[in-house]
């Protein structure tokens, strides 16, 4: 009657689909607590699989003129603060097997003036505050990660990281964060947190959490292979099995 080859092809169509999607870990946390380095420790052992960290900063909006001007008045860490839509799409050509090109944010300039070409792989990695913070977002992973690291540390390493590297005055980076950094994680990060699967408390010192990490992407992807690299753990996954 016509509606039986379409009901067929349908099905097969959606059957390859589910098979090329992306493992999508996703890593949030405060500034500076760590996510950037808890995920080149796990692309690090991931060495056989093809791999993307996308960043959220790649998102955030660039700033207007007037913006600029009164930059210091600015939230970087509100939620609005990021060009959600956009990182929706780019993640939807990815699962759909396209090639994005994704933004390279520049802390200096406050722009996104270049980007980088991303192929679509079997693992996405994406690392951001606020990565929880949207549900249709969050949706998109299958394993999602919280990075917990103390104020104090965060706070010690942000002031390093943004006067050494980004050239701002240390005044300027104290009244940022009790303006709107500190306010913000405790009303929109934090409360992200309940959503993780995973919580890492000290971050990459973390060796334990890393490798059990990577023990069960290993396991998610079906490369039982590689978790051979990593004998202590292969004994367990085994034990695990009986
Ligand atoms: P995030 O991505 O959450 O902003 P990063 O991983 O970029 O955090 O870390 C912020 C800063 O702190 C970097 O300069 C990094 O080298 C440093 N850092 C991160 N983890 C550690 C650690 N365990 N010990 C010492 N320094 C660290
Ligand atoms: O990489 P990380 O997660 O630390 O980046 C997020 C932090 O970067 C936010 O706390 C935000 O305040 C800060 N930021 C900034 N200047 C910008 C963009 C973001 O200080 N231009």
């Amino acid at each position: 009657n016509g509606l039986e080859p379409r009901a067929v092809k349908d099905t097969t169509s959606a059957s390859e689909d589910i098979q090329r999607q992306p493992f999508v870990i996703g890593v949030a946390g405060g500034a500076a607590s760590g996510k950037t380095t808890v995920c080149d420790m796990i692309i690090q052992q991931l060495h056989d699989q093809r791999v993307v960290l996308i960043n959220l900063d790649s998102f955030y909006h660039n700033l207007t003129e007037e913006e600029l001007a009164r930059v210091h008045e600015y939230n970087f860490d509100h939620p609005d603060a990021f060009d959600t839509e956009h990182l929706l799409s780019c993640m939807e050509k990815l699962r759909q097997g396209q090639a994005v090109d994704i933004p390279k944010y520049d802390f200096k300039t406050y722009r996104s003036s270049v980007f980088r070409r991303v192929n679509p792989t079997d693992v996405i990695i994406l690392e951001g505050i606020l990565l929880f913070h949207d549900p249709r977002v969050r949706k998109l992973m299958n394993m999602k990660i919280f990075v917990c690291t103390d104020a104090d540390v965060r706070l010690a390493r942000r002031i390093k990281r943004d006067t050494v590297e980004n050239g701002r005055d240390i005044g300027t980076v104290l009244d940022q964060y009790s303006k709107f950094v500190k306010p913000a994680f405790d009303d929109f990060i934090l409360p992200t947190k309940k959503y993780a699967d995973i919580i890492i408390p000290r971050g990459g010192d973390n060796h334990v959490a890393i490798d059990l990490i990577v023990q069960h992407i290993c396991t998610k992807l079906g490369q039982h292979d590689l978790c051979k690299i990593y004998p202590n753990l292969y004994v367990i996954h085994s034990t695990f099995q009986i």
